[in-house]
């Protein structure tokens, strides 16, 4: 159990991208490809962040974001944390964290979609003070699920 964390953001650096594709391929339905991931860490436009275990020892990378920043507007495009390491908080840091990081980016707005079923991630969004704004039906899953689209303003 990790009960202290490290949040880091960059922008166009390819160092953890291993770490960052497992979790991927462990976090998501349809989780994009390395090179997609690659594309996406490299897009000048995309802040990573990642949050990692404070052992001195061998400090793990335990979840990522990835957001794109387009001051004053921002756009959440993945967060995940590795399945064993859920449900202690470290979302909801590297959340907090995020956005501050992005006030110092000169953002003001900052927008998600997230599917209606994915009950962990909107509870996730609503305590970090985001609201719902929209609804597109069909969306997720072949069209069989709406996508909830969320602000927060910053
Ligand atoms: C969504 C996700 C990032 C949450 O990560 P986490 O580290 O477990 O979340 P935290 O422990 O920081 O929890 C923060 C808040 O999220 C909500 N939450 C997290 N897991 C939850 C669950 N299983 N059920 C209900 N609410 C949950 C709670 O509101 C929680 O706050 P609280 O503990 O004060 O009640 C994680 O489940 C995940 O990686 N899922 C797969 C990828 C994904 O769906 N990403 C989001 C879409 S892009």
């Amino acid at each position: 159990m990790t009960s202290e964390y490290k949040v880091s953001h960059f922008f166009n650096n390819l160092a953890n991208l291993k770490e960052i594709s497992t979790l991927e391929q462990a976090s998501f339905a349809n989780p994009w490809s390395c090179e997609s991931l690659s594309a996406e860490i490299l897009n000048p436009l995309n802040l990573t962040s990642i949050i990692s275990s404070k052992s001195a020892t061998k400090p793990e990378i335990l979840g990522y974001s990835l957001t794109r920043v387009i001051s004053p507007e921002a756009e959440l495009l993945r967060v995940a944390v590795k399945p064993e390491e859920r449900g202690q908080g470290a979302a909801k840091k590297i959340l907090a964290k995020l956005l501050r990081k992005l006030i110092s980016l000169q953002v003001e707005k900052v927008f998600l979609e997230v599917s209606e079923k994915n009950l962990p991630a909107i509870a996730l969004y609503q305590n970090a003070g985001f609201s719902n704004i929209n609804y597109r039906p069909n969306y997720y899953d072949n069209g069989t699920t709406g996508a909830l689209i969320f602000e927060i303003v910053i």
